[in-house]
């Protein structure tokens, strides 16, 4: 019977989809080359696998408009990470644990268990005593059309933990052993818990991996615990944490204890758009993550999902990134090259000596595009310098990224950006040591990420900037600025 049921709520689904699917293409703030959903609204992306030869990737979807609610896990596949195919819904609510308008099949993960891929998910439901949310399995044989375990929910949060902040599984094998972390919160401070299962379906407490004492919140979403070079990598999405969104930890962890200890932690985007990403391992052992661009009602500095509701739509996943280990043990997060792919005729300009205080230099023109840009600190006397970007002809919308070298800081700020977005992003840099300052930005219709000092210190945010706005520009206030080299690329559109 609740097979039939959730299999009439994916029919229902997928004719609202073919219904709408083409008027929401239209839509004037549609990405170029970021992954969207073909209507309605999306956020976490769940159950990320490389699974016989191709790139799974599930997302928290809703379907009818852009707004959350009634979370079904959307699904697509891709060879290349940059070219998607939408496939039909993977998971929609239709249990006793499950289905609820305000709730649904909240944020997992998946693996290959028994031949089959296996999706483990938060059930998340309120049948009249308050939100519930327990850990839940489906599977499937073709990777295509899933079923919802008999036995769910397998795991329902502890005694001491309250019962809607248990969720988010993300699940992974060592040595012939399941283990599972989980967001949960304990006395108002978040954890993360660490089961243990010998099948997959029976699940027993392990230890508490890590935990917040008030510093890091009060509740993770979304964690992720994997292994890097000779690390550990803790990731969280903590709430309560301000302007911390996206925490990760580097420390050591011991299978016969359950023990992790971190000694390095850090923010894998400071911008005000990159949230709950996951990781996984490719085909070539990569370690890849994929983030939601966009951030909640709960933040400090949110102000709204932006004006893509409009269009029939919200939310997109910020570029695909890998993951790696820096030699102090921070991380960087580099944009994957499968990229390159997508790059259209390269405008280069190297060893160009910038004098400040005159006219801002213009750049090449773009409202989807890649910039590449080297600095040569020894030769550089500019205490700082800007990037505008997606400007329009009268320069009164801009999106402005300053680099304060003296003072080690920089500045995402969007307030003049689209008439619309607000707020402005902030980070210290690392100068140190540092001979080439380097940066590399990912521009798109609706958004703008920024990775410098080598995919160390990123910032991602989103700009519903119009298509007119294709104008950007240098700006070096005083002093003389070194580049080293300068390259842009528009890159070709691949998403609709
Ligand atoms: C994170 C999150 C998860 C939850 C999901 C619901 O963005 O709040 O904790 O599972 O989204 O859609």
């Amino acid at each position: 019977m609740s097979k039939e049921l959730m299999q009439k709520n994916i029919d229902r689904a997928q004719v609202f989809i073919d219904q709408n699917k083409d008027i929401v293409k239209e839509g004037k703030m549609r990405q170029s080359y970021h992954f969207m959903a073909q209507t309605g609204w999306l956020n976490d992306p769940n159950g990320l696998i490389y699974y016989k030869g191709k790139y799974h990737l599930f997302y928290q979807y809703n379907p009818y408009y852009g707004y959350w609610d009634y979370m079904h896990w959307g699904h697509a596949v891709s060879e290349d990470l940059v070219h998607w195919e939408y496939l039909p819904i993977a998971l929609a609510p239709s249990e006793f644990y499950d289905d609820h308008y305000r709730g649904g099949c909240f944020s997992g993960s998946a693996i290959e268990h028994d031949g089959k891929l296996f999706l483990m998910f938060t059930g998340c439901t309120n049948n009249g005593n308050g939100f519930e949310q327990s850990q839940c399995i489906a599977y499937s044989e073709d990777g295509i059309h899933f079923e919802k375990y008999e036995g769910n929910p397998v795991l329902t949060p502890p005694n001491d933990v309250p019962r809607h902040m248990f969720r988010d599984p993300k699940v992974w094998k060592h040595d012939g052993k399941y283990y599972m972390v989980c967001g949960a919160s304990k006395n108002n401070c978040a954890q993360a818990l660490l089961y243990v299962s010998e099948d997959m379906f029976h699940w027993e407490f392990f230890s508490v991996l890590a935990e917040s004492r008030g510093e890091w919140g009060y509740m993770w979403e979304c964690p992720d615990f994997f292994p890097l070079g000779d690390k550990y990598v803790l990731l969280v999405s903590p709430m309560g944490a301000g302007e911390r969104t996206c925490v990760y930890m580097v420390g050591d962890f011991s299978y016969e204890t359950g023990k992790f200890v971190y000694v390095v932690s850090g923010e894998a985007d400071w911008g005000f758009d990159y949230y709950a990403p996951q990781s996984f391992v490719d085909g070539k052992g990569r370690r890849l993550v994929i983030g939601w661009a966009n951030c909640w009602d709960w933040m400090p500095f949110w102000k709204d999902w932006g004006p893509t509701y409009r269009e029939g739509w919200c939310g997109f996943f910020a570029v695909p990134r890998e993951v790696k280990l820096n030699p102090d043990h921070t991380l960087r997060f580099e944009p994957v090259e499968e990229l390159r792919t997508l790059r259209g005729e390269e405008t280069e300009q190297d060893n160009m000596l910038v004098e400040g205080g005159q006219d801002d230099i213009p750049l090449k023109d773009g409202y989807a595009y890649e910039l590449k840009m080297e600095i040569d600190l020894k030769a550089t006397t500019a205490d700082t310098f800007s990037l505008f970007l997606r400007c329009d002809d009268s320069r009164e919308r801009y999106t402005k990224i300053t680099y304060d070298l003296k003072r080690q800081h920089m500045t995402f700020d969007r307030n003049h950006g689209d008439g619309w977005s607000r707020g402005i992003s902030h980070s210290p840099l690392w100068m140190k040591d540092h001979d080439i300052f380097s940066i590399h930005i990912y521009v798109d219709k609706s958004s703008i990420e920024v990775f410098t000092e080598n995919y160390s210190t990123n910032h991602s945010c989103n700009v519903f900037a119009d298509k007119s706005q294709n104008k950007n520009f240098l700006s070096v206030p005083a002093g003389q600025l070194k580049i080293k080299s300068l390259q842009m690329w528009p890159l070709k559109r691949v998403m609709f």
